[in-house]
């Protein structure tokens, strides 16, 4: 990959730590159409932790052989750790990408001056994206937020195009403030504004819940993609759904069929969805990586956490995954609580 655009699918995952883990990345990738590509996510990796760690092992970087085009995010501003990280990921780990998260807004990363205050620094970010590019063989990008009330829309392009001449090679911007975190709307404007003013491309994201958002993002603002993550966690079928739309071939094992259209269907997708993510959970967590089952099980649950509010009774749902000690219980309660007919919901508020 000499760059996000040679991948010939529009839409992306977003990173997301605790959930975007070589589970759900193979529960995604099995709703892609045939011949389709795009570039996967890790969740956020601590540049400081990478250097010693087992990426064989280690949950965030367990990653499977048919796994390509994978682009994991680190998390750091300082020069040894970034370029012990990023060699490893790239010779070691197969990364075919390096992004750089610039929007992380926990009170950590801002007391360390990484993540989202970055954008407050633009010399220092620009260093950091030299820093990466120098000891990267492979495409560098870089994840940034809205700005908020006290800077410009001008001044967000005049930082971007600053990390540009440093040398990254594509920006996604999820274009909520540092204080809106996850909640409230996201400014596509600033998409818009971006993809007219840069040369590199340009991933949108937030505010993504439906095929239908993601077409009307991809008109709306001109970018080259777009990035989703609670929903696409939860409709790992929108991969097939926006296939569809485009013309393109169903899944490999989906020949014939069409993609869930009604609620009802999507409902019953979202049970096979994740017995599959129980499946990967337990395979990859405790058979490949030696994790304990409880391990793996609060991996499924958290899954749960954040997607069951798609569900029209996804409370209930989520308390049968609670009180599972064990993946046999689990599967049994899931079973159960997909026995009737269950419905998704189109939106809900965003607010996990
Ligand atoms: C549980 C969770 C963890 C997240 N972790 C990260 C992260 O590690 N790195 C990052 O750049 N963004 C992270 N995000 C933000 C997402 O990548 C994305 O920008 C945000 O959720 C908006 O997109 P969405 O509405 O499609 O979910 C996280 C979001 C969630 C919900």
């Amino acid at each position: 990959m000499r760059n996000v655009t040679d991948l010939n699918f529009p839409l992306t995952l977003a990173p997301m730590v605790g959930l975007t883990h070589v589970a759900l990345r193979r529960v995604i990738s099995e709703y892609m159409p045939l011949n389709a590509s795009t570039h996967w996510p890790t969740e956020m990796l601590n540049s400081r932790r990478v250097p010693g760690e087992n990426l064989k092992t280690t949950p965030e970087t367990l990653r499977d052989d048919f796994e390509s085009n994978l682009v994991p995010q680190i998390l750091g501003n300082e020069q040894k750790p970034i370029e012990d990280s990023v060699k490893r990921l790239v010779n070691e780990w197969g990364a075919t990408g390096i992004d750089i998260n610039m929007g992380c807004p926990v009170q950590k990363a801002l007391k360390h001056n990484y993540g989202v205050s970055l954008m407050g620094d633009v010399g220092y970010a620009a260093e950091v994206v030299r820093m990466t590019k120098k000891n990267a063989t492979v495409p560098v990008s870089v994840k940034l937020r809205a700005v908020g009330s006290s800077q410009s829309v001008p001044e967000l392009i005049k930082f971007v195009n600053t990390l540009i001449d440093a040398g990254a090679d594509w920006i996604t911007l999820h274009p909520r403030t540092a204080e809106q975190k996850r909640r409230g709307q996201a400014d596509w404007n600033q998409i818009t504004e971006l993809k007219k003013n840069c040369t590199v491309p340009i991933i949108g994201n937030g505010d993504i819940q439906t095929v239908e958002d993601v077409l009307e993002m991809l008109t709306t603002t001109g970018c080259d993609k777009v990035m989703a993550g609670r929903a696409l966690a939860a409709r790992p079928w929108m991969m097939w759904q926006l296939g569809e739309k485009l013309g393109l071939e169903a899944p490999a094992g989906f020949e014939g069929r069409k993609a869930p259209v009604t609620l009802e269907e999507e409902g019953a997708e979202y049970g096979r969805a994740l017995m599959k993510m129980i499946d990967y959970s337990e395979h990859y967590f405790m058979s490949v990586a030696g994790a304990s089952e409880n391990l793996a099980l609060r991996k499924v649950a958290f899954y749960v956490r954040t997607t069951h509010v798609w569900l029209q009774f996804g409370h209930s749902l989520m308390s049968a995954v609670a009180v599972a000690k064990n993946f046999s219980d689990l599967r049994i309660n899931v079973a159960r609580f997909f026995e009737s007919e269950q419905c998704m919901m189109q939106k809900t508020e965003l607010r996990q």
